[in-house]
């Protein structure tokens, strides 16, 4: 066949797809060309449109490296990360709700003793946090490995300027005690805006929109038989938690951080100076449900 015109051409390239041998890929294939086909016949770009189309892809890799993730920032900025996200949790009942990973996970954090302080000295306003992890039939997970990271006092993390910090500091992984109980000493977070330097920001700009995340907390929490979560706590009160530029912010995941006064603190650590409290309890889907809700 040939020929194709506006009307014939969307058929005739799902139709070549379909003929992968794969079923999976066949089915992602036919509705990558429908959907595309979709988007073109509804925007009706003009070829200048199209080419900065074009130029705007290719800008976003060219910007990749293996500190730097534009595709996944253009994906968590359009809202698809958190669309995945939440497709892969389905009737995670009473389990903690996930949100996005981000890009400043670092793997082999050093490992720290509960009541660790893992500000490494800079500068910020005290904060203890304290939780627990447990599975979601309520047994506590003693041993659950809790891999913490989050912004200092700037909205920076400790990747974004290594050589500055003198290496990694706000982040560590933990193991929880007697009764899946955790906690640890750090500053407070502050909110930041997401790296805006690249093609993401400029679309960002273009779209009319800030590009900055609420002030949280990440955890990345394992534990035998459980899958793992992913997930924030996010500190009430903060200006963008309605306009979380990646979406993330769940009503669940909001804790108050208490001001206490200087004293002896609920770990029995005598601070010398105001400080504030998150208290968090996590809850682990087991395994066997998260098969069953796939
Ligand atoms: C973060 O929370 O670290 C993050 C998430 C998405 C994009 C940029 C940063
Ligand atoms: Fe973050």
């Amino acid at each position: 066949m040939r020929d194709f015109d506006e009307f014939t051409v969307t058929e005739a390239a799902v139709a070549r797809v379909r003929q992968a041998p794969d079923p999976r890929v066949r089915e992602i294939s036919e509705a990558l060309v429908r959907h595309l086909h979709a988007f073109v016949r509804e925007v009706e770009p003009s070829f200048e449109e199209w080419q900065q189309g074009i130029e705007f892809l290719t800008r976003t890799g060219q910007m990749c490296d293996d500190k730097r993730q534009e595709f996944i920032l253009l994906s968590d900025t359009l809202g698809v990360s958190m669309l995945v996200d939440a497709i892969n949790h389905r009737g995670a009942e009473g389990a903690t709700e996930t949100t996005i990973l981000g890009p400043f996970y670092v793997d082999a954090a050093p490992e720290a003793p509960l009541g660790a302080k893992i500000s490494a000295g800079m500068a910020g306003e005290p904060l203890l946090v304290t939780g627990s992890i447990a599975s979601s039939d309520g047994r506590p997970l003693a041993g659950a490995v809790i891999d913490v990271w989050h912004s200092d006092d700037d909205g920076y993390y400790d990747v974004q300027h290594l050589e500055e910090v003198g290496g990694l500091a706000l982040r560590a992984r933990f193991r929880a005690g007697e009764g899946g109980r955790f906690h640890f000493w750090t500053i407070k977070p502050k909110a930041y805006p997401i790296p805006h330097d690249g093609p993401v920001g400029r679309m960002l700009a273009a779209q009319g929109r800030h590009p900055w995340r609420p002030a949280h907390v990440h955890f990345m929490i394992e534990a035998p038989q459980h899958r793992k979560l992913v997930t924030h706590v996010f500190v009430a009160g903060d200006a963008y938690l309605d306009s979380d530029a990646v979406f993330g912010v769940k009503e669940s995941l909001i804790r108050e951080l208490e001001p206490l006064p200087a004293g002896v603190a609920p770990d029995g650590t005598t601070v010398d100076r105001p400080y504030f409290h998150l208290y968090y309890d996590f809850a682990l889907t087991p395994e066997r449900e998260a098969r069953g809700a796939a």
